[in-house]
């Protein structure tokens, strides 16, 4: 059986093997979710940078930028991190940069360290990722983004949803499996009430996001899996 892990913080990262695995990116509110709901509205690609001059940059070559710190908009960019603003724009053959505190960190993390596959997840494309890694990956790791080096909820959820879908497949391989698996579990009834009370939810609720919480945890919208090629993720349907 495959193998499948569990990173629950890039700050973790460090202590596992990345290079002939498919790294997961998650980051559910909401960097991932996003990258999903652009890539579903037309965006042809998203390149996912850390620093906020290195997305500037990518303004001058006509690209969309979109940035985000603490949940907050950075002004000059054309989009902040709320996945809504991606449904009624005509976005098609656009190509986009973006960075956001912990999920494009996350992934440009896991690009640095030589993953062999980057993919994105969220629950908007939970079914489309569950297939393909049962079809087609490697060993898995599951790469939580966290909130600056620390442990978040609902990326922990996210990542024990999958864990608990695959175990068919593959073979747990450490113990923040069980961690993420338990934490699933625990809120599998009403997500929403469960994560209520965890610190990004909170973030995004006192700043008036309430319906990108209750997009970002909207399960199977979308069928298609971003995947890193080069510098860019694009869908792979
Ligand atoms: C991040 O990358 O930390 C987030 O997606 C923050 C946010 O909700 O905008």
């Amino acid at each position: 059986m495959k193998k499948i892990e569990v990173c629950l913080s890039p700050e973790l990262l460090r202590h596992y093997e990345v290079a002939h695995k498919t790294v997961v990116v998650i980051d559910i509110l909401r960097a991932t979710s996003c990258i999903v709901t652009a890539l579903a509205h037309g965006i042809e690609k998203v390149v996912p940078v850390a620093e906020i001059e290195e997305c500037r940059a990518y303004q001058a070559q006509g690209y969309l930028t979109a940035a985000e710190r603490n949940g907050d908009h950075v002004e000059g960019f054309d989009f902040g991190n709320s996945p809504l603003a991606y449904l009624d724009t005509d976005l098609k053959g656009r190509k986009l940069a973006m960075t956001t505190s912990n999920g494009t960190l996350a992934l440009t993390m896991a690009k640095k360290m030589g993953a062999g596959q980057i993919v994105v997840g969220a629950f908007l494309n939970r079914s489309a990722l569950l297939q393909y890694l049962r079809d087609h990956a490697r060993e898995v790791l599951l790469l939580c983004a966290g909130w600056k080096g620390r442990v978040n909820l609902e990326d922990s959820v996210f990542a024990g949803n999958v864990l608990d879908e695959l175990l068919d497949k593959f073979q747990f391989s450490d113990d923040a499996c069980g961690l993420a698996r338990s934490a699933y579990y625990l809120g599998k009834k009403n997500p929403t009430r469960f994560l209520a009370d965890s610190s990004h939810f909170q973030r995004l609720k006192e700043r008036g996001a309430m319906a990108d919480i209750d997009f970002c945890l909207t399960p199977d919208q979308y069928d298609l899996v971003p995947v890193l090629q080069g510098e860019a993720l694009v869908r792979l349907d």
